[in-house]
């Protein structure tokens, strides 16, 4: 999915107070701040879903990124429940999109104008605008409901400016070992191929006593990349629907990775209709808010990627973790090798939990070196200090965390239903664009 500028209105106006004030806990607890999550959250629930942004209303690009005489697009709340023009989101067109080139060098300064450029070529009769269009809050009410109810994270990035299956690798191993596009190394239940032998956090977790399942919709599941999964630990890689029984019955178990359907169903990614994703993230929080585990239990929204979709923040620099780097042939014609130096585009993280102050928006945390960042590592690094385990990767270990946005009070005012998906989005808009 794509569009964020449903954080407006209420969230926005949080989002101008600075960190520190906006989560008072947070520099109290110095050293102790981990004793107090490890006391407070127990199991951690990510759901991955596809493709994000969070979106600038007042951006705009060319249509030649170049030219500035050429026609100039700007953002509009008025995306649509299905987007029909998947957006470019491989290596070499995100660069493109960054830095209006496909061969940016160390000393390129991006510029975030690539996106309507990339989407027109793509597209010849298209619709460009489709790369920068955005969602009102009216649209998208669940993820707004739950932006305005936690915590947003407005300055985290994808950790790969590619595709899906590098930054899930990222996700859930900290590194992609030198794989920028999704080729048929990643296994899935279509594609089963032997798999990785790198450390992925399921091993970790499993070899450090910590229970974990990877729960799945559809064909793809993360943990199968993995030779050790496969392997060691099948059974753990369950359907959807045990999901639910488990957060009914308070067994979810101290790690869950839940994989939607890819990608006409529930996660988000073109042509998929929003209406199904926000309810799939309203049937998650419902089974953990009414679930016995809700008090232990911090629930993150995480998007994969930004899927080609615009956004004006330039993605920062980052260690490579292992020296593997991937070349690819850019739509030019011209080879590009990319280091794995430096970070996606941005996308929202969404954090949730009854130990969370309400409206809280997240854009630093604690920063292990001085140019750390949030991306999909700082999830690996809460996981890996939570419970006590090594980093994975150098990436990891670099990454920005986020342990202070669990305070010390208990909210009992944290919504036990949340609002419905669509009412606002009108049967004439969504029928219009059932036509893909
Ligand atoms: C943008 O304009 C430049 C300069 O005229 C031209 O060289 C380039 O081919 C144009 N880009 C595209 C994608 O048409
Ligand atoms: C670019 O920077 C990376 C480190 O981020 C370095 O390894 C590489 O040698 C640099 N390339 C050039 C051409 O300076
Ligand atoms: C991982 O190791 C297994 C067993 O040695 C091997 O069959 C498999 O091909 C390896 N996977 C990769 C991706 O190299
Ligand atoms: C260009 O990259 C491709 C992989 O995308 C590779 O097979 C080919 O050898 C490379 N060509 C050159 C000249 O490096």
């Amino acid at each position: 999915m794509k569009g964020f500028t449903f954080i407006s209105a209420a969230v926005l106006a949080v989002a101008t107070v600075p960190f520190s004030q906006a989560a008072p806990n947070y520099h109290g607890h110095g050293g102790n701040q981990w004793d107090n999550v490890r006391s407070k959250i127990k199991n951690v629930v990510v759901v991955m879903l596809e493709i994000d942004n969070l979106r600038n209303i007042q951006y705009c690009n060319y249509e030649n990124a170049t030219i500035t005489s050429s026609t100039k697009y700007c953002a509009n709340p008025k995306a649509n429940n299905i987007v029909k023009q998947d957006p470019d989101h491989g290596i070499p067109g995100v660069s493109y999109q960054i830095y209006s080139t496909f061969h940016p060098t160390n000393s390129s300064k991006g510029n975030m104008g690539g996106f309507v450029d990339r989407q027109a070529r793509i597209y010849g009769n298209g619709d460009p605008q489709a790369a920068l269009d955005a969602y009102s809050p009216e649209h998208l009410p669940v993820f707004n409901q739950l932006a305005q109810e936690f915590a947003l994270f407005d300055r985290y990035f994808a950790s790969v400016p590619g595709p899906t299956n590098p930054n899930r690798a990222y996700h859930t191993s900290g590194t992609s070992a030198g794989v920028g596009s999704n080729d048929n190394t990643f296994s899935d239940f279509t594609n089963l191929v032997p798999g990785y032998n790198r450390t992925s956090i399921f091993e970790l977790l499993s070899k450090h006593g910590k229970t974990w399942k990877n729960y799945y919709e559809g064909y793809y599941v993360d943990g199968l990349f993995y030779n050790w999964v496969q392997t060691k630990a099948p059974e753990q890689l369950v359907p959807a629907s045990q999901f639910y029984l488990d957060a009914a019955e308070g067994k979810l178990p101290q790690f869950s990775y839940y994989n939607p359907e890819c990608c006409i169903l529930t996660s988000g990614h073109p042509p998929t209709p929003l209406t199904n994703t926000e309810t799939l993230v309203k049937s998650m929080y419902e089974a953990i808010r009414n679930g016995p585990q809700w008090e232990e239990t911090l629930l993150l929204i995480n998007f994969d990627e930004h899927g080609g979709f615009a956004d004006h923040v330039v993605p920062p620099p980052a260690p490579n973790p292992d020296g593997l780097t991937y070349t690819a042939t850019a739509p030019d014609g011209k080879n590009f090798t990319f280091g794995f130096d430096r970070l996606g585009v941005r996308v929202p993280m969404i954090a949730i939990s009854p130990w969370i102050e309400r409206s809280l928006v997240v854009s630093e945390g604690t920063k292990p070196e001085a140019g750390s960042a949030f991306e999909h590592s700082s999830v690996l690094s809460f996981l890996e200090n939570l419970f006590e385990m090594p980093h994975l990767t150098k990436r990891t270990a670099w990454a920005e965390t986020f342990e202070g946005i669990i305070g010390t009070k208990l909210r009992n005012d944290a919504p036990k239903k949340l609002v419905r998906p669509v009412s606002a989005w009108g049967p004439t808009h969504i029928v219009g664009n059932l036509n893909v």
